[in-house]
């Protein structure tokens, strides 16, 4: 090559990077409640996809609150308001299927499943949460199991107690810590985490099958078992902190980590919290068993991401869906976060102890949803029963708040 031909193969390679990158410069906003503390494992997903789109610039748009509980709200004026997102977390199931799939607002991912081979790597059931009206709805970046109760291996030997298995036991040992002079032998936070704590009462009491009947609608809530179960309920929650209306699901597993307290029943983000941002050790730092009288059965909820119709950057959301359901992105996300994999094909090796336990459950447990975390309820149930859970609260009326439940279960529709 000569210099002018050097000079004009130069030019031609500038002018082209020139034009790729101006095609690859775009704009991405994903929209989620995991910020702060929860923010470690969205952060690495987030790089990878500027890694692999280095010209798009993303907007990692959150409202903190646990369980999504302010960004919900504002998800519904931005939703209305004709702004959505490019892309918003959801839990998988009613959560989403109930409110923005019913009002026609979000996109059919049935042929990117099919493209990204996604109908073979979730497993069934989990496709099926994600699915109605012939349409895939969203896409599963993890899988998060509810009902583990956490504790302090440390303090619960030094206090002569181990985890009880069944709600009874469990206030046994309640008054025997109480005995020795642990004001809140279980720790508990603001509303959205006594529900969390209700479900798992609920679903020790009843089992596995007494839970679907109740979503099905082929057990009333005001059924003698489950009234037995608020009796409970009301009882556990004597055992627990008097300041939780304050507490965040964070500063609750803060009080087992420094061993104010014994218990806290909690999904397990609290072990992403545990060791991503405590750097604590499986097994030393905290301990973790079923809830009680759970064992066996694997609560079940999925953070997923959608696509809104309307997404001002499709393309670029849709980048952003591919990449959280791949393999890569999901054993990037998943060992920050203490959930595991959607996929089935995850590399287990990348996780720790904890969700190894995790994982091996999920392929043997009999698998139920969560209320509080949308998988099993309408979004009008779900969203309306915190108060019920403020009134119990208060008045401790097993009876009224079982005839309340039904009353919402049936303005839901549960079972029709
Ligand atoms: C759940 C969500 C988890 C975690 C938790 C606490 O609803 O599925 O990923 O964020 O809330 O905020």
């Amino acid at each position: 090559m000569n210099r002018i031909q050097i000079k004009k193969a130069l030019l031609i390679a500038a002018a082209l990077a020139a034009t790729s990158s101006a095609a690859a410069a775009g704009k991405l906003e994903i929209f989620s409640w995991w910020s702060g503390d929860e923010a470690p494992a969205l952060d690495a997903l987030v790089k990878l996809y500027k890694q692999k789109n280095p010209g798009v610039t993303v907007d990692n748009a959150t409202v903190s609150g646990g369980a999504g509980t302010n960004a919900k709200a504002v998800l519904k004026t931005r939703m209305l308001g004709g702004t959505p997102p490019d892309s918003f977390q959801v839990h998988a199931g009613q959560e989403l299927i109930g409110t923005w799939v019913v009002a026609n607002r979000m996109e059919d991912l049935s042929s990117l499943f099919k493209s990204e081979g996604w109908t073979k790597v979730f497993p069934q059931d989990v496709i099926a949460l994600l699915s109605s009206k012939g349409g895939i709805w969203s896409v599963p970046v993890n899988v998060h199991r509810s009902n583990v109760m956490w504790y302090n291996p440390a303090k619960l030997k030094a206090w002569g107690v181990t985890p009880p298995k069944t709600w009874n036991e469990f206030l046994t040992t309640c008054a025997k810590l109480k005995a020795k002079g642990v004001a809140a032998p279980l720790v508990v936070g603001e509303n959205w985490t006594q529900q969390h704590l209700w479900e798992n009462v609920m679903i020790g009491t009843l089992g596995s099958q007494g839970w679907k009947d109740l979503w099905a609608g082929k057990l009333k809530f005001t059924d003698p078992k489950v009234v037995a179960g608020f009796t409970t309920f009301g009882k556990v929650m004597d055992c627990a902190n008097k300041d939780a209306s304050g507490l965040s699901w964070q500063q609750a597993s803060d009080r087992i980590a420094d061993g104010t307290s014994a218990f806290n029943v909690m999904g397990d983000w609290a072990a992403g919290y545990f060791t991503t941002t405590k750097k604590l050790a499986p097994n030393t730092g905290f301990g973790w068993t079923t809830a009680p009288g759970t064992s066996g059965t694997f609560v079940m909820l999925a953070d997923s991401f959608g696509l809104p119709k309307g997404a001002k950057d499709r393309a670029e959301a849709i980048n952003w869906l591919k990449l959280a359901g791949s393999k890569q992105g999901q054993d990037a996300f998943n060992p920050l976060k203490g959930s595991i994999a959607a996929r089935t094909d995850s590399d287990l090796s990348k996780y720790n102890t904890y969700s190894k336990s995790a994982a091996a459950d999920w392929k043997k447990n009999k698998i139920v949803g969560s209320m509080v975390h949308g998988a099993v309820a309408p979004e009008s149930f779900t969203s309306a029963f915190g108060a019920i859970i403020d009134q119990f609260g208060a008045s401790k009326n097993a009876q009224g708040a079982a005839a309340a439940a039904q009353q919402l279960a049936d303005r839901s529709g549960i079972g029709k």
